[in-house]
């Protein structure tokens, strides 16, 4: 019970505090920490995992209510395939478990589901599955949720590039006109603001191939805290601290 009053009155502070008319508009989140978590439980670490879907579905579901427009969660990146085969199975179960059951999960909430990364690496009927979820939710125009899965942004401007560059070959884009804007018409994130505001659990320092061209200009923010543990209060309290810096953009 008092710890219950700690938490609530620690709750009430930071939601008094945070300016709820100037929010970020995206916030990137880099899910990590899961395997951690059940280390220190003694648990296997598919069990870190099976706790940071479900602190996933949470934190969307917060994000939403607070009024964020654009959330990104770092789900799977290209680099996490070196993983042992039993641990890169149980995400790929856990995901498909969200592709068949999220959407009744998500009924009534007003969230659009967008999937960035490569998507050729997973099966067809993997893929029919991202369709659908995008299909399912592509009227709602509340939350925008891009899930990045098999994402790295070393990939995605690969990618990027060569497509460029088959425009320039096949005469549709001339070099010239190649623009930074251009860039990042090809990139998963095309017309969507950058992250303003990007949070890292598990105390590392890096951003891991997460989103390399659109957060340029992001605000970083790290916690120790691991994500299985990650809470609205969290997710306020970078808010708040996003609010106090000062953003430049190269200016004074
Ligand atoms: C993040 O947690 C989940 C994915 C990368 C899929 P980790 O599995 O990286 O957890 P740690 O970093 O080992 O604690
Ligand atoms: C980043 O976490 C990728 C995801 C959270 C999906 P990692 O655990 O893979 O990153 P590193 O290996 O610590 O850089
Ligand atoms: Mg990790």
């Amino acid at each position: 019970m008092i710890m219950l009053n700690i938490f609530k009155r620690l709750f009430g502070k930071t939601q008094q505090k945070v300016d709820f008319e100037n929010l970020p508009q995206h916030i990137g989140i880099i899910m990590d920490g899961n395997g951690r978590w059940a280390k220190k439980r003694g648990l296997p670490r598919t069990s870190g995992h099976v706790a940071g879907a479900k602190t996933f579905e949470k934190i969307v579901e917060d994000a939403g209510n607070i009024g964020i427009k654009v959330v990104t969660v770092y789900a799977f990146s290209t680099e996490n395939w070196q993983r042992p085969k039993e641990e890169v199975d149980a995400l790929m179960t856990l995901l498909e478990d969200y592709l068949d059951n999220g959407l009744s999960r998500l009924a009534g909430r007003d969230v659009r589901v967008h999937f960035i990364g490569d998507r050729s690496a997973f099966s067809d009927k993997f893929q029919e599955k991202l369709c659908h979820m995008e299909k399912a939710t592509m009227n709602n125009s509340g939350l925008l949720l891009n899930v990045a899965l098999n994402y790295g942004g070393r990939n995605e401007l690969t990618n990027a590039v060569k497509l460029i560059a088959q425009k320039v070959k096949e005469g549709e884009l001339s070099y010239e006109d190649i623009t930074e804007d251009t860039i990042s018409s090809y990139l998963y994130t095309a017309g969507q603001p950058d992250p303003d505001l990007i949070i890292r659990p598990s105390g590392e320092f890096r951003l891991s191939n997460f989103l390399m061209w659109q957060g340029a200009y992001s605000e970083l923010w790290f916690s120790d805290c691991l994500w299985p543990d990650f809470t609205k209060e969290d997710l306020l309290r970078s808010i708040y601290d996003y609010q106090q810096r000062n953003r430049r953009f190269g200016g004074v």
